[in-house]
C-alpha cells in the first residue's frame, strides 16, 4: 500500500493497462470480480478516446445484498482515477421521492416560486467539479434508484439516452464525460432467501456458490424489469449483481478496515498517536463477531467501531494510552483488551 509520503506515481493511472486497473480495483473491492471486470473496459474506452458520442461513457446498475461493496466500488474507482474517494457526485434518490422534490435536482423554471433559491444539484459546473486534473471523467452515483419519483426516472432516461439534461432555466447539461452508477436494493430480499438460510453463502461449496450467484443475478434482473420500463432497462450497459462475501473476503476487508483505523489515529492524533497491533486471536474474534450474511461487511465495520474504536477513544480521553506506544489488542471473553506497550 502507498503511504502518504511515498513519491508520486510517475504515470497517470489512466495510462495503466487493463490488467493494472483491474488489479488496483480488485485490491480495493474484495471478492467482486464481475463488478471490476465489467467496469474496467469502459474506463479504457474513455481513456482511448473511443467512447461513443452522445451518451455517457458507461451506465451500470449495481444490485445485490447490503454491505457487499456496491457503493465502495464507485469510491474505489474514484480513488483509482482521481486519487480521492470523494471525487464523485452522489445523488441520494431517497431525497427525490416526491414529484416536487425533483426541482432540487434541476432547479425551478424562471418565474416559478423558489427559482432564485433553488440551486440545481446537477449543473455542468458540479459535474465538471467531480472530475480532476488527472482525469476528465466524472463519476456519478444515483443511490437507491427504486426510491426516485417517476419524474426523476424520466429525467434519468434522458441522461442515459442522450447524455443530456435540461435544467429548469433551460440550460443543457452534458453527461458525455460521465460514468453513471445506479444502485438498487431491488430483489435483495428474495436474494437473501435464496442464500441457504441454515448454512449461508459461506457454507456452500464452490459449485453451489456459482449456481446461487447466477440465481441472484436472475432475481435481480427480474425485479428491475418489474419496476422499470423496458426503455429504461435497455439503456443500462451492464447490470452487475454483487455476491455475498465469504469469510476469506471478510478477512481481507478486515485488514483494510484495520489499516483505516491506524490511519485515523495517525491523522487525528498526530504526535499523541500510537500504533495498534491486533493479534491473530483478536482478528479471529472480530471476524466471528462481525460475520453476517444479512449485513455483509457493514456488520464487521460496526463491530470494529463498537469493540475497538469506541474503547480506544475512551482510553485516549482518560489519558490511558502513552503517545508512541503500541496497543496490543487481544480478546478476553466478550470483549477486546487494549494493552499499551512501549514501542
Ligand atoms: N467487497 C468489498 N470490498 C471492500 N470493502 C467492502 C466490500 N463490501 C463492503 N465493504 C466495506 O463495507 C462498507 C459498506 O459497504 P458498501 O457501502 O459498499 O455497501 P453497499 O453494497 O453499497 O450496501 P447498501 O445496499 O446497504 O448500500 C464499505 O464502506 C467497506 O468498508
Ligand atoms: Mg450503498
Amino acid at each position: 500500500m502507498r503511504s502518504d509520503n511515498s513519491p508520486p506515481r510517475r504515470k497517470s493511472p489512466l495510462r495503466d493497462t487493463n490488467d493494472e486497473l483491474t488489479a488496483a480495483l480488485s485490491r480495493k473491492v474484495v471478492g467482486q470480480t464481475s463488478a471490476v471486470s465489467s467496469i474496467v473496459p469502459y474506463l479504457q474506452m474513455h481513456r482511448a478516446g473511443l467512447a461513443p458520442e452522445g451518451r455517457p461513457v458507461g451506465v451500470f446498475l449495481l444490485l445485490g445484498p447490503t454491505g457487499t461493496g456496491k457503493t465502495r466500488t464507485v469510491e474505489a474507482l474514484a480513488e483509482v482515477v482521481h486519487g480521492s474517494q470523494k471525487s464523485m457526485l452522489k445523488v441520494d434518490c431517497g431525497e427525490f421521492q416526491m414529484e416536487h422534490e425533483v426541482a432540487k435536482l434541476i432547479g425551478a423554471p424562471p418565474g416559478y416560486l423558489g427559482h432564485r433559491e433553488t440551486q440545481p444539484m446537477l449543473t455542468q459546473q458540479k459535474i465538471n467539479a467531480a472530475a480532476s486534473e488527472r482525469c476528465d471523467l466524472s463519476l456519478i452515483l444515483f443511490d437507491e434508484i427504486e426510491k426516485a419519483a417517476p419524474s426523476m426516472t424520466r429525467l434519468l432516461l434522458g441522461i442515459l439516452d442522450k447524455a443530456q439534461l435540461r435544467l429548469g432555466d433551460n440550460n443543457i447539461v452534458n453527461f458525455e464525460r460521465t460514468m453513471i452508477f445506479l444502485t438498487s436494493n431491488l430483489g435483495a430480499k428474495a436474494m437473501q432467501k435464496e442464500i441457504n438460510p441454515s448454512f449461508g453463502f459461506e457454507g456452500m461449496i464452490q459449485r453451489e456458490r456459482a449456481d446461487v450467484a447466477h440465481k441472484l443475478e436472475r432475481i435481480g434482473l427480474a425485479a428491475v424489469r418489474r419496476r422499470f420500463a423496458p426503455e429504461f432497462v435497455n439503456r443500462i450497459d451492464r447490470v452487475v449483481t454483487y455476491k455475498p462475501l465469504t469469510s476469506d473476503d471478510l478477512s481481507r476487508i478486515l485488514d483494510q478496515l484495520l489499516v483505516d483505523v491506524q490511519r485515523l489515529i495517525d491523522n487525528r492524533l498526530g504526535l499523541r498517536g500510537f500504533g495498534i497491533d491486533v493479534t491473530a486471536r483478536g482478528r479471529r474474534w472480530l471476524l466471528k463477531k462481525g460475520a453476517s450474511d444479512e449485513y455483509g461487511a457493514r456488520e464487521l465495520k460496526r463491530t470494529i467501531h463498537r469493540h475497538l474504536i469506541q474503547p480506544l477513544a475512551a482510553r485516549v480521553a482518560g489519558g490511558g494510552i502513552p503517545p508512541g506506544s503500541v496497543v496490543r489488542v487481544e480478546p478476553r471473553e466478550d470483549r477486546l483488551l487494549l494493552i499499551p506497550e512501549a514501542a
